[in-house]
């Protein structure tokens, strides 16, 4: 088999924070997998897992979206805040966690973790339980500069500079645990929250602006998730329109109707079924796309010059990933282990993100820490990087790179491939669980191969764990680095493997 590249030929430019993360307040994704406190016998900085931070600095997330999903919903900020024995205790019975909330990772212990592990940070705001009123201070307690009372008590709390947060969601899954709104319904609300939203700007006509996301469609309904944009876009093209920068998709790639299937142990037909699955994301964006251009086109042109019209919406995927069946019963809550079927599924969505790259502007793989598609798992004090993590490690080439347009050459093997200052970076999924892929790649130019690693496992259903923690782990490839136009390889069954390479030629 041969593929063919030419570096020359390329589209779009990959927004880094299609790599982002999403944490929230559900089992063990916050509480205990990220904040262990400042007294735990678990080393940590100011509360936040040390081991855990050392591994997110490493890979660089470049947003981390919180505090939910659903737990969004019941969050009042100022449980959050202050000193952390006055904090008040209440109950999380987000998706089954089932725990007391002490509340001591609020939104002051948020924006340190980000800024340690270089993240950007996305609050996503009540819209079920708060309020406009809450929503205003929350911003202002986040971002004013100006001496107000808000901005004092952050100060107060320790933190003089404002956070800056750009990235602001208006409600989560509005059509379902946010509120099971109509998007017509969805709609007066947004506008009353996007209307009312400081704009921390400087003067009337200063663009910056928050980044405003309203919540998208159920990416899993094909029906719903039609009229969803379809309706949404209807009713916010009737008179003014609010600000709005995005649209937030969720899609999970649903294992749920094969109860033997389960994270750690499945069949052959198990592992295809899954990542066959794992490509409706690529059909869902498409058709998102085109209803959001068409959705703009209806929107009319204002009677007066100073009136915007809405003319751009990116789309964000703030939530994606694998949720197998027993997700539900697992303890703690959405716990689930990771092999590489899950590893596969993951480059293949980041694949798909990528291509998606002139809409696609943002994601976030749900979730980062103990939580369905987790980058890491945590056990007691021990701290283990599933082989997503080294997926997300090995995608990092891509972070503002160039898509090269590539021709499908097997529907087994997963090809992404971009450029960036004269590097090329790859990415060759094997998706079979038991054939090796002989390849040759075939360069418009003359290359030299810089780095080459490889993901894959002795078998297809193992994992890392506290005793095992390295059980499958990316490793470098021994190869051929002399310069030229032509390299082979054998890609293993269920593998994943990043090459770089250096353009020689530049004409
Ligand atoms: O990621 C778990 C949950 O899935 C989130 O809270 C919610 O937004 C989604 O339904």
């Amino acid at each position: 088999m041969k593929l063919h590249l030419n570096s020359r030929d390329t589209y779009g430019t990959i927004n880094p924070k299609i790599h982002g993360q999403f944490i929230e307040f559900l089992g063990n994704c916050i509480d205990n997998g990220i904040w262990v406190g400042r007294d735990s016998k678990i080393p940590n900085i100011a509360g936040l897992r040390t081991d855990v931070i050392t591994a997110l600095k490493k890979l660089e997330p470049p947003v981390v979206r919180w505090p939910g999903g659903c737990y969004a919903d019941t969050y009042h900020w100022r449980d959050g805040i202050g000193n952390p024995k006055n904090r008040p205790i209440s109950f999380n019975e987000n998706f089954g966690t089932y725990e007391v909330d002490y509340h001591q990772f609020g939104t002051d212990e948020f924006m340190t973790f980000c800024r340690l592990i270089g993240a950007e940070p996305w609050i996503n705001l009540n819209l079920l339980s708060g309020s406009i009123q809450e929503m205003k201070d929350w911003l202002e307690y986040c971002n004013r500069k100006q001496p107000t009372s808000l901005a004092k008590l952050r100060q107060t709390n320790g933190h003089a500079a404002p956070y800056n947060v750009k990235y602001v969601g208006i409600g989560n899954e509005v059509w379902g645990g946010g509120g099971s709104m109509t998007p017509q319904q969805y709609a007066e609300e947004y506008r009353r929250y996007a209307t009312a939203m400081p704009t921390f700007q400087k003067s009337l006509f200063d663009k910056a602006h928050l980044y405003k996301i309203a919540s998208g469609p159920d990416g899993n309904k094909p029906q719903e998730r039609i009229h969803w944009t379809q309706d949404l876009l209807e009713a916010l093209s009737k008179y003014r329109q609010p600000a709005i920068d995005a649209i937030d998709l969720h899609f999970y790639n649903w294992n749920i109707k094969h109860k033997t299937d389960t994270p750690t142990n499945f069949t052959p037909e198990d592992w295809t079924r899954v990542i066959h699955n794992a490509y409706e994301l690529d059909d869902v964006l498409s058709e998102q796309e085109d209803l959001v251009t068409k959705g703009l086109a209806n929107i009319p042109i204002p009677e007066s010059p100073l009136d915007q019209r809405l003319n751009n919406i990116d789309i964000v995927v703030g939530e994606w990933g694998n949720w197998h069946q027993s997700a539900f019963t697992a303890r703690p809550a959405l716990y689930q282990q990771v092999t590489m079927r899950d590893a596969i599924t993951t480059a293949i969505s980041l694949n798909i993100l990528q291509r998606h790259c002139q809409t696609v502007q943002m994601a976030c793989v749900a979730q980062m820490v103990n939580v369905l598609n987790s980058l890491i798992l945590t056990s007691g004090e021990h701290t283990i990087l599933t082989p997503n993590y080294d997926v997300f490690m090995m995608y990092k080439g891509h972070r503002g790179g160039h898509v090269l347009n590539l021709t499908t050459i097997s529907p087994d093997i997963d090809v992404f491939a971009s450029v960036k200052n004269n590097l090329i970076t790859v990415n060759l999924t094997n998706t079979t669980i038991d054939t090796p892929q002989p390849l040759t790649l075939e360069f418009e130019h003359e290359v030299q191969l810089q780095t080459a690693e490889i993901l894959n496992a002795n078998h297809v259903t193992d994992y890392n764990n506290a005793t095992h923690p390295n059980a499958v782990r990316r490793h470098p490839l021994t190869t051929d680095k002399s310069i030229g136009k032509q390299q082979t390889f054998t890609l293993p069954a269920a593998s994943i493997t990043t090459l770089q390479f250096r353009c020689i030629e530049s004409s």
